[in-house]
């Protein structure tokens, strides 16, 4: 019986008929999952700033034979997030999964980071993830249906060398989405977020040089992973109606970790920080530019 319902909610996740709205849907982690929703055969919408780059990823969905729509908004400002849903769910109809994935980054050390920075990542990060969650939510209540994914990170599980403006808005990621999550569901709207590691992306590309060298050493241990295997844990996570994923087995173990045994992870985090500064003098970048003070 049980097995039933599970089969049921999981066939009726993602297919014909199914609208999957998307932000940051224009680039890496976002078009690929808009790519697998379109494969399964949802109509898709995007959502991000840049015009050209939204139309160059809808007509590469298009090609596939998909239903593509796009809305070009800041996920930062909300009655502009509103008003994009608005129009897209007229033309698509209803939401029934949202996945935000519009994010900015900015590492590097935190005496070296803009006060901006700060709070344009916790604006498009969190803010950006709560305002198109506002805009879907009242009708997956009222239809009681209804998926919503969002993107943290492996930073939003430990605070992390480097991401000291970055870390914070992914943790409160996924603290809105944990508390969603408990109170959607006795409505059988399904809440839950992923939390990559170093993911093969334009937002890589920016943040790649702007690491500390220490945090350099730490991602050693990661494989840069590509955006399809993150999109890929993306439809696991709808059509399993799981809440959590890290993806990738080495994170996943270094997630745990870190959660049962934080006095481990310092210990490893501050004997490698003091191996690099051995090593080299702090104050250099993974690129190895001398910082200006
Ligand atoms: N790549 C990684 O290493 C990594 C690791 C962990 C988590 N993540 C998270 O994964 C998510 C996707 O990142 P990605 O790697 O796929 O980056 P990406 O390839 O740079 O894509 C980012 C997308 O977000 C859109 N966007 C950015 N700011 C926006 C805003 N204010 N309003 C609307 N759209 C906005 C971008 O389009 P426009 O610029 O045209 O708006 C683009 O479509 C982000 O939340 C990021 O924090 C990435």
């Amino acid at each position: 019986m049980k097995g039933n319902k599970a089969e049921g909610r999981s066939a009726r996740a993602i297919g014909p008929g199914t609208h999957a709205v998307v932000t940051g849907g224009s680039s890496g982690i976002g078009l690929a999952t808009a790519r697998l929703l379109a494969a399964r055969g949802a109509r898709v919408s995007l959502i991000a700033r840049t015009a050209s780059r939204l139309e160059a990823a809808a007509a590469q969905l298009a090609g596939g034979g998909a239903h593509v729509a796009t809305a070009v908004a800041d996920v930062t400002d909300r009655a502009a997030v509103e008003k994009a849903i608005a129009e897209l769910t007229a033309r698509q109809g209803p939401c029934d999964i949202l996945v935000t994935s519009a994010g900015i980054t900015e590492a590097g050390y935190f005496q070296d980071l803009h006060d901006s920075a700060f709070r344009e990542v916790m604006e498009t990060d969190y803010f950006g993830t709560l305002w198109p969650v506002r805009a879907v939510v009242p009708s997956m209540i009222e239809r009681r249906r209804g998926t919503v994914i969002g993107v943290s990170a492996v930073v939003g599980i430990a605070g992390t060398f480097g991401y000291t403006a970055v870390s914070p808005a992914k943790f409160a990621v996924r603290g809105l989405l944990e508390a969603l999550r408990a109170e959607l569901n006795p409505y059988d709207v399904h809440v839950g977020y992923i939390c990559p590691p170093d993911v093969d992306t334009p937002h890589y590309a920016y943040e790649r040089p702007r690491l500390p060298v220490e945090t350099k050493e730490f991602s050693k241990a990661m494989k840069l992973m590509p955006p399809e295997q993150v999109a890929a844990g993306i439809i696991r996570l709808i059509e399993r109606r799981r809440t959590r994923m890290v993806p990738g087995t080495v994170n996943r173990v270094g997630s745990a970790v870190s959660v049962m045994l934080p006095g481990a992870l310092e210990w490893f985090v501050d004997r490698t920080v003091r191996k690099v500064r051995r090593d080299r003098p702090a104050g250099h970048t993974a690129a190895g530019d001398v910082r200006t003070p």
